[in-house]
């Protein structure tokens, strides 16, 4: 018996901003923006969509995809650092929206890695006799905590969502395993100040924009290449499968440049890897269900494909999970 993926869908707003765009108010340029970090354009979504719409998108794609109904699903978990407010949980939202009530649903707070986080919670929770089927999401609306006077973080993010549909049955398909890991002592190289109870919202806050994002981006770089490799090399381990047994890495998408750098620790060729940071940017915990979903969109996903999915984000956390796709 294992824990399967039967459905999959995303969604990403329609308004697309591209390098050149953000040249018009920002100190920036198309040329750094696509060399430092291979993002062309992303998606930004308007002031009135918050991050459930974008989930219960996604979710309405994957359940449909899975030929599952909302009254099937048995739990909501929604992976986001950006949630439509801190109460309630954005996972309630979305089951609202989805016109079910009495499940339960919470949000998971794992940064870049919260897809990845789900997904193995809900693998955990599917051997238990109460959950059959469960819709794990990874849905961020991150350019609403980005400072647009910061050419170094406002650059970087895009918003999106992605949806999965998980039950557990005895075909040979699935969650192989997955590695998860995290950091706190490094939590203050990539956080976001005020808003919380250590730093509530004030006047004074809004004012020194401590409301936005703060990210030492060349620190995080370095953690981030350090810890996506060597989570993809755990999990390997764990599985107890060679780099050469990986039909697909599918990284997180933050830089094109961490993304290399995980794929040669690997010793993969460029053609196994999972690229589409240049149309969306870093979407944070929707990047790895965007881009499952547009590969099977696209017909690259072949059942019994091994995918090795890896992530890292602020926290530090980070994780990687093994499927065998089908
Ligand atoms: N346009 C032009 N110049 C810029 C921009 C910009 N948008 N941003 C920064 N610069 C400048 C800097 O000010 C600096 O100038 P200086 O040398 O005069 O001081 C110069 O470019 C180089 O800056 P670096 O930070 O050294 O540039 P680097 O090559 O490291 O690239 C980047 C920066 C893209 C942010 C990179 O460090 C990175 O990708 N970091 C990781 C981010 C990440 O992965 N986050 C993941 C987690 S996200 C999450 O969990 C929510």
């Amino acid at each position: 018996m294992g824990v399967r993926i039967i459905g999959i869908g995303s969604y990403v707003p329609e308004n697309v901003v591209t390098n050149f765009d953000l040249e018009k108010f920002l100190d920036t340029s198309d040329e750094w923006i696509r060399t430092r970090t291979g993002i062309v354009e992303r998606r930004i979504a308007p002031p009135e969509m918050a991050t459930s719409d974008l989930a219960t998108e996604a979710a309405k794609m994957a359940l449909k995809d899975a030929g599952v109904t909302p009254e099937e699903l048995d739990m909501i978990i929604v992976g986001t650092a950006s949630p439509d407010m801190f109460y309630p949980a954005t996972a309630c939202l979305v089951q609202k929206n989805l016109g079910i009530k009495g499940k339960p649903c919470f949000d998971m707070e794992a940064a870049c890695p919260g897809f990845i986080y789900g997904l193995e919670v809900a693998r955990g929770l599917l051997h238990l006799p109460n959950y059959k089927k469960i819709l794990v999401i990874g849905a961020e609306n991150l350019t609403k905590f980005m400072d647009p006077e910061d050419r170094a973080t406002y650059v970087l993010f895009g918003d999106g969502a992605g949806a999965a549909v998980l039950t557990m049955d005895d075909t040979p398909y699935g969650i192989i395993t997955s590695h998860l890991g995290g950091d706190g002592n490094l939590g203050d190289l990539l956080y976001l100040p005020a808003g919380g109870s250590r730093m509530p919202a004030s006047r004074e806050t809004v004012e020194k924009r401590l409301h936005y994002t703060v990210m030492k981006g060349r620190e995080v770089f370095k953690y981030a290449v350090l810890n996506m490799q060597k989570a993809a090399l755990k999990v390997l381990e764990q599985a107890e499968l060679k780099k050469e047994d990986i039909t697909w890495l599918v990284p997180h998408q933050a830089n094109v440049r961490i993304i290399d750098a995980t794929r040669e620790k690997l010793g993969l060729p460029p053609e196994k890897v999972y690229i589409n940071i240049d149309k969306y940017g870093n979407t944070s915990a929707a990047s790895i269900p965007i881009a499952l979903t547009e590969m099977k969109q696209k017909g690259l996903l072949k059942k019994g494909d091994l995918v090795l999915t890896v992530s890292f984000g602020a926290g530090f956390t980070w994780g990687a999970n093994i499927i065998r796709w089908g």
